[in-house]
């Protein structure tokens, strides 16, 4: 795959949108709740001696991670050094959890150092699949486990959908399907369990949804996408292809394929 993610881009808009992103990320939080779940009820791990909470944004889940474990040594990882440093000042969990900078396709930590990797929604921005999981096979210790939750190519296709109506520029972002990224696992990483599932959220106004996506910092990330402003014309002709897919309750829909994937290594 060629380069399509623009990787500063992503950090420069999720630091941007670290002082909103909690209040704005209702779905975010759901999903990485689910995820919790996985980790502790589902595979029942008890005591990890330590996680890596990769793209751990402002730290909602390093913190949730760190209520659970405590007695295990948390690294919260981010690209985006303004979500670390919101994170560094507003969750204070002592000198067991580490804040990094890095990116998750060459991580800055030592082999077999993680017993658990943990990423909620994270991982959807890397689009070198071989290399991210072939690190997080690196940083697992054998028998370790990772929990990941991810989001799929149908994700927004109604956002996409309308704009394609009225250019070709690609104005949201393509994820990867469960097959690539089931095909891109190395061979000591085993799959446990493979889910996916479709997540419709409701909106009156399609500024609402667009409003929630810069409050999280989810812009389209891809390189080529359009440039400048969108002029009026082509934004309200992009308006009234969404329209179509109003609802017979009077809402918009906004599809999100969620992924779960938990591996163990070998
Ligand atoms: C949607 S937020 C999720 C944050 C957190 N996991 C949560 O659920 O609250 C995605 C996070 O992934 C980070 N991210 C994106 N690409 C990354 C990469 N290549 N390496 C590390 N972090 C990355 C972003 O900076 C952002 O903080």
């Amino acid at each position: 795959m060629g380069e399509l993610i623009n990787k500063q881009r992503v950090a420069e808009s999720f630091s941007k949108a670290a002082p909103t992103y909690d209040s704005e990320a209702a779905l975010q939080r759901d999903i990485g709740h689910q995820l919790l779940l996985k980790l502790s009820d589902d595979l029942k791990v008890i005591k990890p001696s330590s996680i890596l909470d990769l793209g751990c944004g402002t730290g909602y889940f390093t913190s949730q991670l760190h209520s659970i474990y405590p007695e295990s040594h948390l690294v919260g990882l981010d690209i985006a050094s303004g979500m670390l440093a919101h994170a560094r000042s507003h969750r204070h969990l002592g000198c067991e959890v580490s804040w990094v900078c890095g990116d998750a396709e060459s991580l800055p930590l030592k082999s077999q150092s993680s017993s658990v990797v943990f990423s909620s929604l994270a991982i959807q921005w890397c689009e070198n699949s071989q290399a991210l999981f072939s690190e997080i096979s690196r940083v697992l210790q054998p028998g370790g486990v990772a929990c990941l939750a991810t989001l799929g190519p149908k994700t927004l296709f109604e956002l996409r959908e309308a704009w394609s109506t009225v250019d070709d520029y690609r104005h949201v972002n393509q994820f990867q399907s469960m097959i690539n990224l089931i095909d891109a696992l190395p061979s000591d990483l085993d799959i446990v369990k493979s889910e996916s599932e479709m997540r419709i959220l409701h909106y009156s106004h399609l500024k609402e949804l667009t409003r929630e996506l810069k409050g999280i910092g989810a812009h389209n990330m891809n390189v080529g996408q359009a440039k400048g402003l969108t002029g009026p014309a082509r934004v309200k002709a992009f308006r009234k292809a969404y329209e179509l897919f109003r609802d017979p309750q009077g809402c918009l829909p906004a599809s999100y394929e969620v992924f779960y994937l938990i591996l163990r290594k070998r």
